[in-house]
Parts: C-alpha cells; sequence; structure tokens
C-alpha cells in the first residue's frame, strides 16, 4: 500500500501524559482550560507546511463547530462509513483505500493525519512518517487513545525532546521504515 504513495503522512497531536487525546466523552478541557505552551507549540509553523488532512469523524464531529474553521490553508478529508451530511468544507471518504486514492489523485504531498482511530489505521498500514506529540502534564486514567493494537512493532527514532511551555514536553518522532 506504501511503495506508490507520493505524499507523506504527519501527525502533530497532544496527549495526556497517559496517552489520552480526549477524556471519555471528548471533552478537551484538560488541555483547553489550562496553560497552553509559548506561542503555539510549533503548530502553524508545522501547519504552513500541510497542503491536505485527512481526519476521523469524531475529529470532524469536534472542530466542526469552531469558528473560525481553522484548516483555510489545507484541504480536508474526512474518514467515515456513516456521515451523510457535511459542510462543503470537507469531503467524505468512506474507507481508508478511498482516502488514499483521493489523496493521490489530488496531488497531495504532505498531509496532517489527526484523530486516534484514524492515526491508530495509518499506523498500521505505514501511512505514517513523522509524528510531533505535545504531553499535557496530567494523567486522565480513561479516555480516547492516541494509539492502540498494531499488527507488528512500528520503530520510532527520537527527533528531539523539548519543554514548550506551559509544563509541556513535545516529543518528536520519525518512523523508521
Ligand atoms: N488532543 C488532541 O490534540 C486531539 C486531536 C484530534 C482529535 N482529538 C479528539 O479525539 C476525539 C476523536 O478521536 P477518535 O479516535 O474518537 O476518532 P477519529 O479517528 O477522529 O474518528 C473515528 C471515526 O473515523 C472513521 N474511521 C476511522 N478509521 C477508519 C478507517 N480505517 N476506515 C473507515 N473509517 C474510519 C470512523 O467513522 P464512522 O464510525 O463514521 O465510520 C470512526 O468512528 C475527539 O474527541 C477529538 O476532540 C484530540
Amino acid at each position: 500500500m506504501t511503495e506508490q504513495r507520493t505524499w507523506t503522512g504527519h501527525v502533530f497531536i497532544a496527549t495526556s501524559v497517559d496517552g489520552y487525546i480526549a477524556r471519555p466523552n471528548g471533552a478537551l478541557d484538560w488541555l483547553i482550560d489550562r496553560p497552553g505552551p509559548t506561542g503555539d507549540g510549533g503548530y502553524s509553523e508545522f501547519a504552513a507546511t500541510i497542503d491536505h488532512m485527512l481526519m476521523g469523524r469524531g475529529t470532524y464531529e469536534a472542530v466542526a463547530a469552531f469558528d473560525p474553521w481553522p484548516y483555510t490553508r489545507m484541504k480536508v478529508i474526512v474518514l467515515s462509513s456513516t456521515l451523510t451530511a457535511v459542510d462543503d468544507r470537507v469531503t467524505v471518504v468512506r474507507s481508508l483505500p478511498e482516502a488514499i486514492a483521493a489523496l493521490t489523485a489530488a496531488g497531495a504531498e504532505r498531509v496532517y493525519i489527526d484523530g486516534g482511530r484514524v492515526i491508530q489505521s495509518c499506523l498500521a498500514v505505514g501511512l505514517i512518517d513523522d509524528l510531533v506529540i505535545s504531553r499535557v502534564p496530567v494523567l486522565l486514567g480513561e479516555g480516547i487513545s492516541l494509539f492502540g493494537a498494531l499488527p507488528a512493532d512500528v520503530q520510532l527514532e527520537s527527533l528531539g525532546v523539548a519543554p514548550i511551555g506551559g509544563g509541556m514536553v513535545q516529543e518528536r518522532y520519525a518512523v523508521v521504515r
């Protein structure tokens, strides 16, 4: 699946120290209602390199009401087998192979991959090239996990670890092929 890939996949995400990206009900208060990183933690710099985004339905439903819409500089594809009505800011695809085909047909070069289940699906089939994980200094105990089961180990090379303010630590990894 990865041999003909003409684009690279990139994760930029915040987690609790115990690896959750949201509470079980999707709440992000633990991330939002606290001192943030200095500046935006490098998000603007990251986003400026991105031309397409692939997100899951769960993430789409969390961000759909954001005003203003934060993804104006990238084309957004939502992966969902169930969504029926969406706005014209996004394109919906029904499966990961369909997402890959759409990204390739669109001439994607650098794809921002977001949402726990989508990231897990993409990691499992080798569609992610690097990850930036900003850890919030809190243990939630339960929630929506960033990572899950894999068919095989995914070897990572550390590209650095740095404090980014607000008590957060940012880890950067490249996926080793
Ligand atoms: N902390 C952060 O930085 C951060 C970042 C992003 C998101 N979040 C939070 O994370 C939560 C969403 O994460 P999530 O893991 O629940 O959801 P997600 O990955 O955004 O979306 C999951 C949904 O995407 C579709 N999907 C995923 N993989 C698929 C595949 N291989 N093939 C077909 N469809 C697939 C399915 O939709 P259907 O059921 O419709 O088929 C699935 O239910 C939200 O609460 C959001 O706010 C946090």
